[in-house]
């Protein structure tokens, strides 16, 4: 297969802020009187911001009008702002950079495909902007993963096929997302998490280790 676009998810595929989003909803659990652990965490992980304000919900056992979740969802991202205003490129997972600038180097489209509504302010801040050919965030979508609208959009700008699309994801929705529409899901993290993924490196510095191999013998 020729791989012709590379789509990576943005929050604990490149940049490690999976840990504030988990942070901020910890502080919203915490005063609404139940406790959020790691492990329930897994299931918010590429889910939208008031996605994760339901699932959040149904762990405590709390049921909120329309109005309270905006309140609380808009507090959540006040507390997340607070961290991300002061991340640098130092907060760049281990190969980030250099897995954009390889598939680039071997003439792949690169594009984001993020359920954040936050990607452009982290993308600056971590200075991998211009690293992008697309960039599909949560502003951008009507559907949030598992639906794969965010992955489908970039190949569709560029009139990609899916099967020739290939995608990083650290959550499970995301993984799901993209075998839904035949694109290659490239899982980074946990294995067993992750099992649903055709394939799982522990971070993308091992990921590009494949790949330079793999688009070595086949391109
Ligand atoms: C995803 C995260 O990338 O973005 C989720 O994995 C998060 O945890 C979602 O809820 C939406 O992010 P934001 O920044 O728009 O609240
Ligand atoms: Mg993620």
């Amino acid at each position: 297969m020729k791989y012709q676009n590379a789509i990576f998810d943005l929050d604990g595929v490149l940049v490690d802020t999976a840990k504030y989003h988990y942070l901020a909803w910890n502080k919203i659990a915490g005063r609404l009187g139940f406790s959020f652990t790691q492990q329930d965490n897994e299931r918010l992980k590429g889910v939208s911001r008031m996605d994760s304000l339901k699932i959040l919900l149904s762990i405590g056992g709390l049921s909120l009008t329309d109005e309270e979740m905006q309140r609380i969802a808009a507090e959540k991202n006040g507390y997340y702002l607070d961290y991300i205003s002061r991340i640098t490129p130092d907060e760049l997972l281990a190969g980030a950079k250099e897995i954009l600038v390889f598939f680039h180097s071997k003439g792949l489209n690169v594009s984001l495909g993020s359920a954040s509504k936050n990607s452009r302010l982290i993308l600056e801040k971590t200075g991998i902007a211009q690293d992008f050919d697309c960039i599909i965030d949560g502003n951008c979508v009507t559907k949030a993963k598992p639906d794969p609208q965010v992955f489908t959009q970039s190949a569709d700008r560029m009139q990609i096929s899916y099967c020739a699309c290939i995608v990083f994801e650290d959550s499970v929705a995301g993984i799901q997302a993209a075998k839904s529409v035949g694109m290659l899901a490239v899982g980074i993290g946990d294995p067993q998490s992750l099992r649903q993924a055709d394939k799982v490196f522990p971070d993308l510095l091992q990921a590009k280790q494949y790949f330079s191999h793999y688009l070595t013998e086949s391109y």
